[in-house]
């Protein structure tokens, strides 16, 4: 409780001073996950995991090798990434114009045309290397305490939110056919009773470690850029009612209650064992949040329920059917003057460089991720419009990421969120 009273009072105080802080206020970088954020604004190492009574507890070795990883993911990004842009300009590009007579023109002809440069060969082994062994590192380091956190995370009669699952709960195919970004049994794997495994791995080692803690000690730094958005567009705007969809450990649901302390916020997400560990962190960081185990395509909840549904780093991971459901089903969802808003990175067509775009859809070819690409060429605008919201209602724009300060704050940061966004009048 003084902890979520705490962070109320860091995030009032941080609107009010996020104009005298903002350093870098044009810079265009956009947040990825693959951690090439200059290096200033990053948390840098794992000791600066945010503490709660049912992280991990971790050796002096196990530090160390986390600490390896961020340094390796932040080295990929930071000092080997610019590589590849300099062999492509001045090597793979001019011997493509040799060969036709003008330059890739879009990002697939760009990876067909690098992917047997050693450089990327290289980089690529690396950067997949990083998620494979991070998970396997992440994982001994879960399984040898998992009873412990399993016991910790048990519901208490006390607890301020519900937990909600459902036995008999089907995972949609999208999730159920591969490991989710090398992430062994991805979020919904059981592997012992009332398990927390993917939980305790996403919110440690996962998340952290592979933003190179850039999204913040708690992973939130994401609904922190919401909030802060809704703040300074729509400052009337007073959810009563929120919905989380896709929230896995609830890192960027709690926010919402700090933000709006009388709202009643709500998390659904497919996989048992992360919501088991959402709701045994919330209880444990002094949060009044109910999870639930539910279909975003298609949930048990009213028409109407709620004024304010979010998502963050979500709809990459479904499919486009998917998607098409889960805008319609929010439409349903939200009352007259409720709003939708997911947080994901921006469409290809933003980017006019088929380089750039090239990079942008690494992921889908090398990270286990195969909707990345297709999600970030569909016109979202037109599944919304499809979904029953009206077309001069709907939004795409940037949102200013929050980044973490040193001492636990939020503060605009030299990057920024793409937000799809709906309105329901
Ligand atoms: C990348 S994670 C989202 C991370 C989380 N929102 C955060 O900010 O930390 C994607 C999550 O979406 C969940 N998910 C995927 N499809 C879903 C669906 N149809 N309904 C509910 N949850 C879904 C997955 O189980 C996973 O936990």
């Amino acid at each position: 409780m003084i902890f979520a009273y705490c962070k109320i009072i860091v995030l009032e105080e941080t609107m009010d001073q996020r104009v005298d802080e903002r350093e870098t206020a044009d810079a265009k970088v956009v947040l990825g996950f693959s951690a090439d954020a200059p290096a200033d604004q990053l948390v840098s190492t794992f000791s600066g995991f945010g503490d709660h009574a049912i992280r991990v507890e971790t050796s002096h070795d196990e530090d160390a090798r986390s600490n390896f990883m961020m340094d390796l993911y932040r080295h990929l990004g930071q000092n080997m990434a610019p590589g590849r842009r300099d062999i492509y300009e001045t090597k793979i590009k001019k011997n493509f114009v040799k060969e036709h007579g003008r330059a890739p023109k879009d990002r697939h002809e760009v990876r067909n045309a690098v992917k047997s440069d050693p450089y990327f060969q290289f980089w690529g082994h690396l950067r997949v290397y990083c998620n494979q062994n991070l998970f396997y590192e992440n994982g001994r380091t879960v399984e040898r305490q998992l009873d412990d956190l399993i016991e910790k995370a048990k519901p208490r009669k006390s607890a301020k939110g519900n937990l909600d699952l459902d036995k008999n709960f089907k995972i949609p195919k999208y999730q159920e056919s591969f490991d989710m970004h090398w992430m062994p049994g991805s979020y919904f794997t059981k592997i012992a009773e009332d398990d927390v495994a993917a939980g305790a791995m996403y919110d440690s080692g996962g998340l952290y470690v592979m933003t190179s803690g850039h999204l913040g000690p708690f992973g939130d730094g994401a609904a922190y850029s919401i909030v802060n958005y809704l703040r300074e567009k729509y400052p009337d705007f007073t959810p009563e009612h929120v919905l989380d969809q896709g929230c896995t450990v609830g890192h960027n649901t709690l926010p919402f209650k700090d933000a709006w302390p009388d709202a009643e916020v709500t998390g659904i997400d497919l996989g048992a064992p992360v919501l088991r560990y959402a709701h045994a962190r919330a209880e444990a960081m002094g949060y009044d949040i109910n999870f639930s185990q539910q279909n975003a395509e298609q949930t048990k909840f009213k028409d109407q329920s709620f004024d304010l549904i979010t998502s963050t780093m979500f709809l990459h991971e479904t499919s486009k059917r998917a998607v098409n459901n889960v805008v319609r089903e929010a439409h349903r969802l939200l009352k007259p003057g409720g709003l939708m808003l997911h947080v994901e990175q921006p469409p290809f067509r933003w980017f006019d460089d088929p380089f750039e775009q090239f990079e942008r859809d690494w992921d889908t070819h090398n990270n286990n991720e195969p909707f990345w690409g297709p999600m970030h060429d569909m016109d979202l605008e037109e599944v919304a419009v499809k979904g029953g919201f009206a077309r001069e209602n709907v939004l795409q724009e940037y949102a200013d990421l929050m980044k973490p300060t040193e001492d636990n704050r939020y503060a605009p940061a030299a990057g920024q969120w793409y937000v799809f966004a709906a309105w329901k009048k």
